[in-house]
């Protein structure tokens, strides 16, 4: 697929292909125990934005493969996202009501219940991605690792932990770039590896895709912080306000807000820079960093 469509058909033609997929991945809500399958597809098919997925296809693309090859990444990636957002909603954690515009999973189900879906998502993203097809550069051990050390303690779960240790704590900008990197850039960042290795792209494009996906990763969460000031409740479909509120070192309250938009607009600037590798090929994902630093939820 060239880049003839517009990016919003792009980015809706692969959300349903991704849907299709995981709806095929998932145990139907019938398969016992029922009330965990239930939980699972209720966080998982709530209404996400599929940024993750769709970065990884348009990797797969944007190295001249087929995206078919990255479905199976590109839903494990998106499975992962969702449980770690199904665990931070958690009362221990940032203990949210509302997400992607519903009573979060905990609410729901309780929160025995929440910790298992979130569980059984992480655990299924590897089971999902043990079935991509293999080929010359990566076989599916190369692809399992890359998911395992990004949604591990050095990146996704530990970032997580350092986000929670730095409530009431003063932070210093350095500190908070780690953070978010670990948090949220590094998922992103696999995501469009991933998405690259699926279809053996060569170590030169998964390196400019790495520098690509810290970038807009870290520009992510920044405007993540922004929005959570600036947005309402209604149009985030999680509880705005909310990091204020429990006292949590941001971009916005470090830097206040003008600032952390400008750092988020050269974070992006730096991101299509390290595109250069893939020249025309690289104009969708140029499209979609412009995508994430504009949207409005
Ligand atoms: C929210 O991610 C959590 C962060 C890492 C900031 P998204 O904004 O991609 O959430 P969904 O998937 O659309 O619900
Ligand atoms: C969450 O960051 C990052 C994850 C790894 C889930 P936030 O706590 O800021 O995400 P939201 O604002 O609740 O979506
Ligand atoms: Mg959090
Ligand atoms: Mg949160
Ligand atoms: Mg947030």
């Amino acid at each position: 697929m060239g880049n003839d469509i517009n990016l919003k058909t792009f980015v809706s033609d692969h959300r349903k292909r991704i849907d299709e997929a995981l709806n095929s991945f998932l145990p139907k809500s019938t398969v016992r125990p029922k009330t965990l399958h239930k939980s699972m597809r209720y966080s998982l098919f709530a209404g996400g934005k599929r940024l993750r997925p769709v970065l990884c296809l348009a990797a797969s693309e944007a190295c001249g493969g087929d995206f078919a090859n990255a479905i199976p990444a590109a839903c494990a990636v998106e499975c992962i996202h969702t449980y770690s957002l199904i665990h931070d909603d958690l009362p221990c954690m940032d203990d949210d009501d509302m997400r992607r515009g519903k009573p979060t999973n905990h609410k729901v189900f309780g929160e025995p219940v929440a910790v298992l879906a979130g569980d059984a998502l992480l655990t299924l993203a590897f089971e999902i991605i043990s079935s991509t097809k293999p080929n010359k550069k990566y076989n599916n051990g190369d692809m399992v690792k890359e998911l395992a050390l990004t949604s591990g303690s050095k990146h996704l779960v530990g970032g997580q932990v350092l986000d929670l240790e730095g409530e009431n704590e003063e932070i210093n900008s350095r500190t908070l770039q780690f953070i978010h990197s670990s948090k949220t850039a590094a998922l992103l960042t696999s995501s469009l590896k991933l998405g690259a290795m699926s279809v053996g792209a060569s170590q030169k494009k998964l390196s400019s895709l790495e520098e690509f996906g810290q970038c807009t990763g870290l520009a992510f969460q920044v405007i993540d912080d922004i929005l959570d000031v600036t947005q309402s409740s209604e149009t985030l479909g999680k509880s705005a306000g909310k990091d204020e509120a429990v006292n949590k070192a941001t971009y916005p309250s470090i830097h206040g807000l003008e600032k952390s938009k400008k750092i988020a607009e050269k974070l992006t600037v730096k991101a299509i820079d390290s595109l250069k590798p893939f020249k025309n090929n690289g104009k969708r994902l140029e499209e979609l960093a412009h995508y994430l630093l504009d949207r409005d939820y």
